[in-house]
């Protein structure tokens, strides 16, 4: 059991480190390497994805990250940016599903800027599609044309990568609620009408969940409106990007929501779903729980260990229900905590 730790930049050392300590933990006798990804890999070799990092990542069974990217390296030419990195890995390696679960903790029914009574048990699970889409399309850049500049980018999708993030995201509403919305731009898009209708070929394999489909625009108006009809989405890699960004901050905090980016044989990679927060790295008070639920998730996803992975989770509602609370879910009669001593409040309710 290979695990390849790509701490990255901003406060991704921190809270990798609190990931790692628990992953330590439960005596599994994994192997953890460590490589450079992102802005310090562009600093110590001018490539955000470097050949070391590449050999050790295709060899490790999963990965551990942390968070690229900083406003010192945003002036950089495209190809050297930090984000270049994970793009790059995640197009290197064929991580095609993206799994972005969205719950919220009781405890904090009062970090979200929604009413209480419309998040209160929210559980949605958004698929979204990593490796393809206007991300990744060509043609793509910025010309002259008649004197002026055109910026461009191509939207695509080829049938077959539908239908394997289609078969991903019907598999995962088969082990929860039994209801997946497709969410695309079929209305204007050729290319999501053809999305809709694999979704709609993909569905006949599984009579027992009940597909339902919804343009994007609706479905992001719809997730403040009325967040908990929703049980799993799947969509395409721009619009899953923004839906998950917003589905984060009806939890209160984007500081504890996971991820996994998984290929076609449950290899993944394993990251918090915020950024790397240049404006608090090093004061070590960044909320490591994000981290420590995606090594949950690689515990569970890549290793098929489900009931360490249960521990895990339930060591992180332990502490919260002991009220620790790192600066992002603070509130009055609540325990303010660093990134470290959260990390201690874990191990202790793991042992
Ligand atoms: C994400 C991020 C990345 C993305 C950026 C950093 C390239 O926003 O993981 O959601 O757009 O996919
Ligand atoms: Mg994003």
């Amino acid at each position: 059991m290979k695990i390849c730790v790509l701490p990255g930049d901003g406060i991704g050392p921190e809270i990798t480190a609190e990931a790692v300590r628990v992953l330590k933990a439960l005596d599994l006798k994994f192997e953890m390497e460590e490589a450079l990804l992102g802005g310090c890999a562009v600093d110590a070799t001018g490539n955000p994805y470097p050949e070391a990092t590449q050999k050790l990542a295709r060899e490790a069974d999963a990965i551990m990250l942390g968070a690229v990217g900083g406003p010192q390296w945003d002036s950089l030419p495209r190809e050297k940016r930090p984000e270049r990195g994970l793009l790059g890995i995640r197009k290197d390696l064929n991580l095609f599903a993206n799994l972005r679960p969205a719950i919220l903790y009781p405890e904090l029914a009062n970090a979200s800027t929604l009413k209480a009574e419309v998040v209160a048990g929210l559980d949605i699970l958004i698929v979204r599609e990593l490796t393809g889409d206007i991300y990744f399309g060509q043609p793509r850049g910025v010309r002259e044309e008649n004197g002026e500049r055109v910026g461009f980018n191509t939207m695509v999708y080829s049938e077959s990568e539908i239908r394997r993030i289609g078969h991903v995201a019907f598999q995962a509403a088969q082990k929860r609620n039994k209801r997946l919305c497709s969410v695309d731009k079929m209305n204007v898009l050729e290319c999501t009408q053809l999305w809709r209708d694999v979704m709609i070929e993909v569905s006949k394999d599984y009579p027992d969940v009940e597909l339902s489909h919804m343009l994007v625009d609706n479905a992001a108006m719809q997730l403040v409106k009325a967040p908990k009809q929703f049980d799993v989405m799947v969509t395409g890699n721009m619009f899953g990007d923004i839906l998950s960004d917003e589905a984060s901050m009806l939890t209160g905090s984007i500081g504890m929501l996971p991820s996994a980016s998984l290929d076609d044989r449950n290899k993944g990679l394993y990251e918090p779903s915020h950024g790397s927060a240049p404006d608090i790295a090093g004061k070590g008070v960044a909320n490591p729980l994000a981290t420590i639920l995606s090594a949950a998730m690689l515990l569970r996803y890549t290793f098929g260990l489900e009931e360490q992975a249960l521990r895990v989770e339930n060591a992180v509602k332990t502490v919260l229900a002991q009220g620790f609370r790192t600066g992002d879910i603070y509130e009055r009669g609540t325990t303010k905590v660093g990134t470290r001593e959260m990390g201690d409040a874990v191990l202790a309710a793991l042992a």
